[in-house]
């Protein structure tokens, strides 16, 4: 994609088939696997321009949906890294995606926010402030991961729940969801820092 040259993603486009598969399936939910995300964008070009945050660090990309978060995360030297999603299709598709870039990631499935929060150095999370629940549920894990003295990086487009006041900015980008690419349709999308 045009914002991410580095990273190639199996994406749905009118051809794929997902509503037949939805038909096939009672237990499909939304394809967020099957699309671009602002905030997985941005926090993609922000690890591969700054891998020395992650180089040879542990990572866990939590909520990966097509896992271009874990994958940037991979080629800027992070390892080992985790790619957790409570989506057994996303699990699918971003294995699928890393075979496609040629690294490896741990998949994960299932709801880790619910857990004590495992030991790892960098917690990477793309867009997952869109819904109240949820991003109360990521923050308390985010918060607990950083009590541990792990970095939390987040990239997100300022969805409605994401918890500014706890954040510090340390990336600003302009992206469009749709096409992946600067220009028409481009939004603001940012990384930011979860302080400690
Ligand atoms: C908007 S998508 C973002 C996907 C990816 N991080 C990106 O930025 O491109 C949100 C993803 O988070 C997943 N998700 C939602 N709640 C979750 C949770 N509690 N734990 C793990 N994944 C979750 C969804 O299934 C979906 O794949």
């Amino acid at each position: 994609m045009p914002f991410v040259p580095e990273i190639r993603l199996h994406k749905a486009d009118p051809h794929s088939g997902l509503n037949r598969l939805a038909q096939t399936d009672p237990d499909f939910g939304s394809p967020y696997w099957a699309h671009y995300w602002g905030g997985g964008l941005a926090l993609a070009r922000y690890l591969l321009d700054q891998p020395a945050l992650v180089a040879g660090r542990s990572l866990l990309d939590l909520g990966t949906g097509s896992g271009i978060v874990a994958i940037a995360a991979c080629l800027a030297g992070a390892s080992p890294v985790k790619a957790a999603d409570v989506d057994p299709y996303s699990v699918a598709a971003a294995r699928l995606n890393a075979e496609a870039n040629l690294v490896s990631i741990e998949t994960v499935l299932g709801d880790l926010t619910f857990a004590t929060p495992p030991h790892v150095e960098v917690l990477a999370i793309g867009d997952l402030f869109y819904d109240a629940d949820v991003a109360a549920r990521v923050l308390r894990f985010a918060q607990a991961s950083a009590a541990q003295g792990t970095l939390v990086l987040i990239g997100d487009p300022r969805r409605a729940h994401l918890p500014l006041a706890l954040l510090e900015e340390v990336a600003a980008y302009s992206v469009s969801e749709l096409s992946g690419a600067t220009g028409h349709n481009a939004k603001p999308a940012c990384v930011y820092r979860l302080r400690a």
